[in-house]
């Protein structure tokens, strides 16, 4: 395996970004007003902002931000919110609907983020694009970035992950 890409070479980033960089226009409408029809994901959110907020704060990730939908919710929220996405052109409708908002290319498995700059980190729906075989390396990198680290997801969380992910996702 060498960085995003798993063995035999298919390069799954070129591939997203390609497909995100193509529907990036009619995305940024899609699911603009999503988060206002569901609260438990509201709660979720919330809970995270609640929790570095009670640790002192601090810079927190978006990691796969895309449009920038959720990282506009969390800056509403009060956080210190960094976007980072593969796609340039998800990130271009991001700048546009929240501006401000500091935004980076990059990717889950290479994030452009300094050792343990982050107080918290959330992949909202990015990691479905991830193969299971390359998780364990998108895990290493959100403990390289996070203050505190992370855990190890727990065995029983991969296999839902990979019984769960169909691979039309990825
Ligand atoms: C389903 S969209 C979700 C976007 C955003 N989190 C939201 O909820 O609106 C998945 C996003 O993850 C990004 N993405 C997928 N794989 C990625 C990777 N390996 N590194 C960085 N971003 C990635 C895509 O470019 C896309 O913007």
């Amino acid at each position: 395996m060498v960085g995003d890409r798993p063995a035999g070479g298919t390069d799954l980033p070129a591939r997203t970004r390609a497909a995100y960089d193509a529907v990036a226009h009619d995305y940024a409408d899609l699911p603009r007003d999503e988060l206002a029809g569901k609260p438990l994901d509201r709660a979720l959110l919330a809970v995270l902002a609640e929790q570095v907020q009670r640790r002192g704060g601090g810079p927190v990730g978006d990691l796969g931000c895309g449009t920038g939908r959720v990282a506009a919710h969390l800056a509403g929220l009060g956080l210190d919110v960094v976007g980072v996405d593969l796609s340039p052109a998800m990130l271009r409708v991001a700048r546009r609907d929240s501006p401000g908002l500091p935004l980076a290319v990059g990717t889950l498995a290479a994030l452009p983020l300094a050792d343990g700059v982050l107080a918290g980190a959330l992949a909202w729906y990015s990691v479905i694009h991830t193969p299971p075989a390359l998780l364990s390396g998108v895990c290493a990198e959100l403990r390289r970035v996070l203050a505190g680290g992370a855990p190890e997801p727990p065995e029983r969380t991969r296999q839902v992950y990979v019984s769960a992910v169909r691979e039309e996702h990825r």
